[in-house]
């Protein structure tokens, strides 16, 4: 039994990948499986929230409760589908895994090899920052971003709360997290850190969900 915790409160939430075109047939992309991400859907779904999951390229059902669903490939698209929602939002949870960088120019046809031996380079572009801009509105959500890092996870997570004005930032403890159903949490906020131990991640995210409530409160 979980108790309605979230009761009457909308979060917003963007997990997976993203996937950023070069042609009609290549991309850049990331080895994200949004299995966090549709995991804490889950978990604010039972906990009584009216979610709205705005998803990458992912393989996975709709989890159970979770009101409406976004799918996009690309970090515009779900920049675009996110900005209008997070007003309305109580929270906003960034788990996507959003690409920094994209080609700045699409091919409108697949780049061929020639036999010329010649090796194509790509000049790229930045992404814009959903949990950033959402983090900066005026009448802005609870913000909660991710961390993935492969060195000094607190530190980083650090500084991400500071750079994106997030209310907490969630670390991936643990150097293979991507795809595995499990994982470890590092919780920080100006307040501190608090570490949530190793556990499937179902478990985790009804964790996570319960420290957001709070935060709400
Ligand atoms: O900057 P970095 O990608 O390391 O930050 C990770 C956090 O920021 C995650 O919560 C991710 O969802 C979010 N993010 C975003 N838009 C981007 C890049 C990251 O919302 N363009």
């Amino acid at each position: 039994f979980q108790p309605k915790r979230l009761a009457g409160k909308k979060l917003l939430i963007t997990a997976g990948p993203t996937f950023e075109p070069i042609d009609p047939v290549r991309g850049l992309s990331n080895r994200s499986s949004g299995k966090m991400g549709f995991a804490i859907a889950r978990a604010a779904a039972e906990a009584g929230a009216e979610v709205t999951l705005v998803a990458g390229p992912v393989h996975l059902d709709t989890p159970r409760g979770v009101r409406r669903r976004i799918d996009v490939q690309t970090a515009q698209q779900m920049f675009d589908a996110v900005l209008p929602l997070a007003p309305q939002s109580d929270v906003f949870v960034a788990t996507a895994a959003v690409a920094d960088w994209r080609p700045a120019k699409v091919g409108e046809q697949k780049i061929k090899k020639d036999g010329s031996g010649r090796i194509p380079s790509f000049e790229m572009t930045e992404n814009p920052d959903i949990l950033a801009t959402v983090a900066a509105l005026p009448d802005r959500p609870l913000c909660v971003g991710f961390a993935a890092e492969s060195e000094k996870l607190a530190e980083h997570a650090r500084a991400k709360l500071e750079r994106k004005k997030a209310a907490l930032i969630v670390g991936n403890i643990g150097p293979a997290t991507f795809g595995r159903d499990d994982n470890a949490l590092l919780l920080v906020d100006a307040n501190g850190e608090r570490e949530l131990p190793h556990n499937d991640k179902l478990s985790l995210a009804r964790e996570l969900i319960r420290d957001i409530a709070t935060r709400l409160q």
